[in-house]
Protein backbone atom coordinates (compact mmCIF):
# COMPACT_ATOMS: atom_id res chain seq x y z
CA UNK A 1 0.00 0.00 0.00
CA UNK A 2 2.54 2.20 1.02
CA UNK A 3 4.57 2.36 -2.40
CA UNK A 4 1.47 3.13 -3.84
CA UNK A 5 0.86 6.09 -1.58
CA UNK A 6 4.64 7.55 -1.99
CA UNK A 7 4.31 7.33 -6.08
CA UNK A 8 1.46 9.26 -5.81
CA UNK A 9 2.42 11.89 -3.06
CA UNK A 10 5.82 11.90 -5.33
CA UNK A 11 3.93 12.67 -8.42
CA UNK A 12 1.91 15.46 -6.52
CA UNK A 13 5.22 17.37 -5.44
CA UNK A 14 4.67 19.78 -8.61
CA UNK A 15 1.20 20.61 -7.51
CA UNK A 16 2.19 20.94 -3.96
CA UNK A 17 5.43 23.35 -4.86
CA UNK A 18 3.21 25.57 -7.47
CA UNK A 19 -0.22 25.71 -4.87
CA UNK A 20 2.06 26.09 -1.59
CA UNK A 21 2.81 30.30 -1.99
CA UNK A 22 -1.20 30.21 -2.87
CA UNK A 23 -1.70 28.48 0.68
CA UNK A 24 0.47 30.65 2.72
CA UNK A 25 1.05 34.24 3.55
CA UNK A 26 3.78 36.18 3.01
CA UNK A 27 6.13 37.12 6.75
CA UNK A 28 4.74 40.45 6.31
CA UNK A 29 1.17 39.65 6.23
CA UNK A 30 1.08 37.34 8.90
CA UNK A 31 -0.67 38.56 12.16
CA UNK A 32 1.90 37.85 15.63
CA UNK A 33 0.42 37.45 19.23
CA UNK A 34 1.94 40.68 19.79
CA UNK A 35 -0.54 42.39 17.68
CA UNK A 36 -2.53 41.87 20.32
CA UNK A 37 -1.19 41.81 23.70
CA UNK A 38 -0.42 44.87 26.00
CA UNK A 39 3.24 45.83 24.43
CA UNK A 40 5.57 45.69 27.94
CA UNK A 41 7.52 47.94 26.14
CA UNK A 42 5.08 50.92 26.46
CA UNK A 43 4.95 53.37 29.53
CA UNK A 44 1.00 52.36 29.39
CA UNK A 45 2.12 48.41 29.38
CA UNK A 46 0.07 47.97 32.90
CA UNK A 47 -2.61 50.40 32.59
CA UNK A 48 -2.86 47.97 28.82
CA UNK A 49 -2.87 44.89 31.44
CA UNK A 50 -6.12 46.65 33.56
CA UNK A 51 -8.33 46.93 30.44
CA UNK A 52 -7.64 43.72 29.09
CA UNK A 53 -8.28 42.38 32.67
CA UNK A 54 -11.65 44.56 32.77
CA UNK A 55 -12.98 42.67 29.97
CA UNK A 56 -11.52 39.49 30.60
CA UNK A 57 -13.92 40.24 33.59
CA UNK A 58 -17.29 39.81 31.56
CA UNK A 59 -16.48 35.90 30.77
CA UNK A 60 -18.34 33.15 32.78
CA UNK A 61 -16.07 30.23 33.66
CA UNK A 62 -17.38 28.09 30.95
CA UNK A 63 -15.98 30.35 28.66
CA UNK A 64 -12.85 30.61 30.43
CA UNK A 65 -12.77 26.71 30.54
CA UNK A 66 -13.45 26.25 26.26
CA UNK A 67 -10.14 28.89 25.69
CA UNK A 68 -8.44 27.21 27.93
CA UNK A 69 -9.31 23.82 26.06
CA UNK A 70 -8.67 25.21 23.27
CA UNK A 71 -5.37 26.53 23.89
CA UNK A 72 -4.49 23.53 25.57
CA UNK A 73 -5.21 21.84 22.44
CA UNK A 74 -2.88 23.74 20.15
CA UNK A 75 0.00 24.07 22.48
CA UNK A 76 0.57 20.04 21.80
CA UNK A 77 1.62 21.30 18.35
CA UNK A 78 4.75 18.90 18.72
CA UNK A 79 2.56 16.34 18.90
CA UNK A 80 0.90 16.92 15.48
CA UNK A 81 3.73 18.02 14.13
CA UNK A 82 5.72 14.54 14.85
CA UNK A 83 2.49 12.97 13.59
CA UNK A 84 2.37 14.39 10.02
CA UNK A 85 6.35 14.24 9.77
CA UNK A 86 5.65 10.27 10.12
CA UNK A 87 2.79 10.35 7.19
CA UNK A 88 4.17 9.28 3.81
CA UNK A 89 5.60 11.90 1.76
CA UNK A 90 6.15 14.50 4.75
CA UNK A 91 9.30 13.80 5.77
CA UNK A 92 11.04 17.63 7.29
CA UNK A 93 14.40 16.80 6.81
CA UNK A 94 16.47 16.88 3.53
CA UNK A 95 17.88 19.43 1.74
CA UNK A 96 16.34 21.05 0.22
CA UNK A 97 13.21 20.39 1.95
CA UNK A 98 10.40 18.56 -0.46
CA UNK A 99 7.15 20.64 -1.00
CA UNK A 100 5.44 18.72 1.54
CA UNK A 101 8.09 19.01 4.18
CA UNK A 102 7.86 22.83 3.21
CA UNK A 103 4.00 22.76 3.75
CA UNK A 104 4.61 21.30 7.11
CA UNK A 105 7.04 23.94 8.71
CA UNK A 106 4.57 26.66 6.96
CA UNK A 107 2.27 24.71 8.64
CA UNK A 108 3.41 24.29 11.99
CA UNK A 109 5.14 28.05 12.40
CA UNK A 110 1.61 29.40 11.90
CA UNK A 111 -0.35 26.70 14.06
CA UNK A 112 2.61 27.81 16.67
CA UNK A 113 1.25 31.23 17.21
CA UNK A 114 -2.52 30.08 18.09
CA UNK A 115 -1.43 28.57 21.46
CA UNK A 116 1.25 31.31 21.95
CA UNK A 117 -1.24 34.09 21.87
CA UNK A 118 -4.29 32.31 23.95
CA UNK A 119 -1.19 31.16 26.60
CA UNK A 120 -0.36 34.75 26.76
CA UNK A 121 -3.79 36.25 27.22
CA UNK A 122 -5.25 33.62 29.60
CA UNK A 123 -1.61 34.59 31.66
CA UNK A 124 -2.88 38.49 31.44
CA UNK A 125 -6.37 38.12 32.56
CA UNK A 126 -5.48 37.57 35.92
CA UNK A 127 -8.04 34.49 36.11
CA UNK A 128 -6.13 31.20 35.60
CA UNK A 129 -4.16 29.12 37.97
CA UNK A 130 -1.44 28.79 34.79
CA UNK A 131 0.53 26.36 36.83
CA UNK A 132 -2.46 23.89 36.83
CA UNK A 133 -3.15 24.57 32.88
CA UNK A 134 0.99 24.55 32.33
CA UNK A 135 0.67 21.12 34.20
CA UNK A 136 -2.24 20.02 31.68
CA UNK A 137 -0.11 20.48 28.32
CA UNK A 138 2.78 19.07 29.62
CA UNK A 139 0.41 15.90 30.19
CA UNK A 140 -0.79 16.03 26.94
CA UNK A 141 2.34 16.42 25.11
CA UNK A 142 3.52 13.26 27.11
CA UNK A 143 1.06 11.47 26.44
CA UNK A 144 0.32 12.23 23.09
CA UNK A 145 -2.52 11.27 20.90
CA UNK A 146 -4.25 9.09 18.45
CA UNK A 147 -5.46 9.99 15.19
CA UNK A 148 -5.50 6.55 13.26
CA UNK A 149 -4.32 7.38 10.34
CA UNK A 150 -0.66 5.86 11.22
CA UNK A 151 1.31 6.77 7.83
CA UNK A 152 -1.44 7.38 4.96
CA UNK A 153 -1.03 10.56 3.66
CA UNK A 154 -4.96 10.17 1.93
CA UNK A 155 -6.29 9.24 6.00
CA UNK A 156 -4.35 12.52 7.02
CA UNK A 157 -5.38 14.58 4.45
CA UNK A 158 -9.30 13.82 5.24
CA UNK A 159 -8.05 14.12 8.96
CA UNK A 160 -6.77 17.51 8.38
CA UNK A 161 -9.16 18.42 6.34
CA UNK A 162 -12.18 17.92 9.29
CA UNK A 163 -10.01 18.33 12.13
CA UNK A 164 -9.49 21.92 10.88
CA UNK A 165 -12.76 22.63 10.14
CA UNK A 166 -13.38 21.60 13.86
CA UNK A 167 -11.16 23.97 15.23
CA UNK A 168 -12.43 27.09 12.85
CA UNK A 169 -15.90 26.33 14.25
CA UNK A 170 -14.70 26.39 17.73
CA UNK A 171 -12.33 29.52 17.79
CA UNK A 172 -14.87 31.47 15.84
CA UNK A 173 -17.85 30.67 17.80
CA UNK A 174 -15.84 31.38 20.84
CA UNK A 175 -14.46 34.86 18.75
CA UNK A 176 -18.27 35.46 18.52
CA UNK A 177 -19.09 34.82 22.66
CA UNK A 178 -16.52 36.67 23.40
CA UNK A 179 -17.63 39.76 21.38
CA UNK A 180 -20.68 39.88 23.36
CA UNK A 181 -19.27 39.61 26.73
CA UNK A 182 -17.46 42.62 25.88
CA UNK A 183 -13.86 41.14 25.45
CA UNK A 184 -13.03 42.90 21.94
CA UNK A 185 -9.49 41.58 22.49
CA UNK A 186 -10.35 37.56 23.08
CA UNK A 187 -12.96 38.16 20.12
CA UNK A 188 -10.48 39.53 18.27
CA UNK A 189 -8.02 36.97 18.60
CA UNK A 190 -9.57 34.35 18.27
CA UNK A 191 -11.26 35.59 15.01
CA UNK A 192 -7.77 36.05 13.44
CA UNK A 193 -6.55 31.68 14.60
CA UNK A 194 -10.30 31.20 13.22
CA UNK A 195 -9.19 32.62 9.62
CA UNK A 196 -6.24 30.58 9.96
CA UNK A 197 -7.65 27.69 10.46
CA UNK A 198 -10.05 28.13 7.78
CA UNK A 199 -7.21 28.64 5.03
CA UNK A 200 -5.80 25.13 6.53
CA UNK A 201 -8.79 23.60 6.16
CA UNK A 202 -8.99 24.66 2.59
CA UNK A 203 -5.06 23.76 1.69
CA UNK A 204 -5.96 19.68 3.27
CA UNK A 205 -8.93 20.07 1.26
CA UNK A 206 -7.39 20.99 -1.93
CA UNK A 207 -4.77 17.92 -1.04
CA UNK A 208 -7.27 15.44 -0.62
CA UNK A 209 -9.06 16.54 -3.95
CA UNK A 210 -5.72 15.65 -5.53
CA UNK A 211 -5.33 12.59 -3.77
CA UNK A 212 -8.96 11.71 -5.08
CA UNK A 213 -8.42 12.95 -8.42
CA UNK A 214 -5.12 10.82 -8.96
CA UNK A 215 -5.81 7.63 -7.22
CA UNK A 216 -9.92 7.74 -6.83
CA UNK A 217 -10.64 3.90 -5.43
CA UNK A 218 -8.07 3.59 -2.50
CA UNK A 219 -8.70 7.87 -1.35
CA UNK A 220 -12.33 7.13 -1.44
CA UNK A 221 -11.84 4.12 0.80
CA UNK A 222 -9.45 6.14 2.98
CA UNK A 223 -11.81 8.89 3.93
CA UNK A 224 -14.58 6.14 4.42
CA UNK A 225 -12.00 4.33 7.07
CA UNK A 226 -11.33 7.33 8.85
CA UNK A 227 -14.97 8.03 9.44
CA UNK A 228 -15.73 4.75 10.22
CA UNK A 229 -13.42 4.90 13.53
CA UNK A 230 -15.22 8.49 13.85
CA UNK A 231 -13.00 11.55 13.87
CA UNK A 232 -11.50 12.29 17.29
CA UNK A 233 -9.72 15.04 18.49
CA UNK A 234 -6.14 15.76 18.73
CA UNK A 235 -6.43 16.41 22.49
CA UNK A 236 -8.71 13.71 23.33
CA UNK A 237 -6.24 12.42 25.84
CA UNK A 238 -5.99 15.81 28.05
CA UNK A 239 -6.07 15.15 31.61
CA UNK A 240 -5.39 17.45 34.68
CA UNK A 241 -3.08 16.84 37.71
CA UNK A 242 -4.33 13.64 39.24
CA UNK A 243 -7.50 12.75 36.63
CA UNK A 244 -7.38 9.73 34.56
CA UNK A 245 -6.70 9.89 30.57
CA UNK A 246 -8.90 11.92 28.57
CA UNK A 247 -10.98 12.59 31.60
CA UNK A 248 -10.56 17.16 30.95
CA UNK A 249 -10.96 16.46 27.54
CA UNK A 250 -14.43 15.06 28.46
CA UNK A 251 -15.39 17.80 30.21
CA UNK A 252 -13.97 20.63 28.21
CA UNK A 253 -16.02 18.94 24.99
CA UNK A 254 -19.10 19.11 27.20
CA UNK A 255 -19.03 22.75 28.14
CA UNK A 256 -17.87 23.78 24.20
CA UNK A 257 -21.30 21.48 23.55
CA UNK A 258 -23.61 23.68 26.20
CA UNK A 259 -22.13 26.64 24.80
CA UNK A 260 -22.70 26.06 21.16
CA UNK A 261 -19.27 26.35 20.31
CA UNK A 262 -18.69 22.77 19.13
CA UNK A 263 -21.67 20.47 19.06
CA UNK A 264 -22.40 17.09 16.84
CA UNK A 265 -24.65 18.99 14.70
CA UNK A 266 -20.79 21.01 13.73
CA UNK A 267 -19.29 17.22 13.14
CA UNK A 268 -22.54 16.42 11.31
CA UNK A 269 -22.46 19.99 8.91
CA UNK A 270 -18.57 19.18 8.44
CA UNK A 271 -18.58 15.97 7.04
CA UNK A 272 -21.48 17.29 4.58
CA UNK A 273 -19.39 19.55 3.53
CA UNK A 274 -16.33 17.54 3.09
CA UNK A 275 -18.83 14.85 0.96
CA UNK A 276 -20.38 18.08 -1.31
CA UNK A 277 -16.55 19.89 -2.09
CA UNK A 278 -14.93 16.37 -3.27
CA UNK A 279 -18.49 15.88 -4.78
CA UNK A 280 -18.11 12.18 -3.70
CA UNK A 281 -21.91 11.01 -4.62
CA UNK A 282 -21.11 11.63 -8.34
CA UNK A 283 -17.83 9.86 -8.78
CA UNK A 284 -17.71 7.41 -11.20
CA UNK A 285 -15.83 4.15 -12.49
CA UNK A 286 -15.31 2.62 -8.87
CA UNK A 287 -14.49 -0.70 -7.90
CA UNK A 288 -16.38 -2.38 -5.46
CA UNK A 289 -14.81 -2.00 -3.16
CA UNK A 290 -14.99 2.05 -3.51
CA UNK A 291 -18.32 1.59 -4.32
CA UNK A 292 -18.89 0.57 -1.20
CA UNK A 293 -17.45 3.42 0.79
CA UNK A 294 -19.03 5.77 -1.47
CA UNK A 295 -22.48 4.21 -0.53
CA UNK A 296 -21.71 4.51 3.12
CA UNK A 297 -19.85 7.71 3.56
CA UNK A 298 -23.31 9.37 1.73
CA UNK A 299 -25.65 7.88 4.03
CA UNK A 300 -23.38 8.89 7.14
CA UNK A 301 -24.94 12.55 7.73
CA UNK A 302 -28.36 11.42 7.74
CA UNK A 303 -27.15 8.70 10.47
CA UNK A 304 -25.37 11.24 12.54
CA UNK A 305 -28.30 14.02 12.21
CA UNK A 306 -30.57 11.64 13.88
CA UNK A 307 -27.78 10.84 16.73
CA UNK A 308 -27.33 14.37 17.15
CA UNK A 309 -30.99 14.74 17.88
CA UNK A 310 -30.74 12.53 20.23
CA UNK A 311 -27.83 13.88 21.83
CA UNK A 312 -29.50 17.76 22.14
CA UNK A 313 -31.88 16.18 24.07
CA UNK A 314 -29.83 14.49 26.57
CA UNK A 315 -27.32 17.82 26.50
CA UNK A 316 -30.37 19.61 27.37
CA UNK A 317 -31.62 17.24 30.25
CA UNK A 318 -27.60 16.62 31.48
CA UNK A 319 -24.43 18.26 30.47
CA UNK A 320 -26.20 21.22 30.82
CA UNK A 321 -26.64 20.80 34.37
CA UNK A 322 -23.56 18.68 34.99
CA UNK A 323 -20.70 21.01 36.93
CA UNK A 324 -17.29 20.43 36.26
CA UNK A 325 -14.74 22.03 38.12
CA UNK A 326 -11.66 22.18 36.92
CA UNK A 327 -8.15 22.78 39.17
CA UNK A 328 -7.25 25.57 35.86
CA UNK A 329 -9.45 27.89 38.25
CA UNK A 330 -7.81 27.14 41.96
CA UNK A 331 -6.46 29.23 44.00
CA UNK A 332 -2.61 28.85 43.57
CA UNK A 333 -0.74 27.51 46.35
CA UNK A 334 1.39 29.38 47.76
CA UNK A 335 4.79 27.20 47.51
CA UNK A 336 3.99 25.44 43.86
CA UNK A 337 7.11 23.00 44.26
CA UNK A 338 5.12 21.60 46.68
CA UNK A 339 2.54 19.77 43.91
CA UNK A 340 5.41 19.57 41.59
CA UNK A 341 6.07 15.97 41.34
CA UNK A 342 2.19 15.03 41.46
CA UNK A 343 1.15 15.41 38.02
FE1 LIG B 1 -4.61 26.05 15.38
FE1 LIG C 1 -4.95 24.85 11.87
Amino acid sequence: MNGKRREVMKHLEGFAAEAIPTLTLSQDEYWQPADFLPDMTQPDAFEQIRALQDQAKGLSEDALAVTIGDMITEEALPSYTTWISQTEGFALNGEPRGPWGLWLGKWAAEENRHGDVLNRYLYLTGRVNMREVEVTIQNLISDGGDTQTADDPYRAFTYTSFQEKATQFSHGNLAAYARKAGDDTLGKLCGYVAADENRHAKAYRLFFQKCLDTDTNDALIAFADVMKTKITMPAMFMRERGKKMGETFKHFADIAERMSIYTPIHYTEILESLLNDWDIEHLKGLNDKAEAAQEYLCRLPERYRKIAERVAGRVSKTVSETVHTFSWFDVPTADPKSVADTA
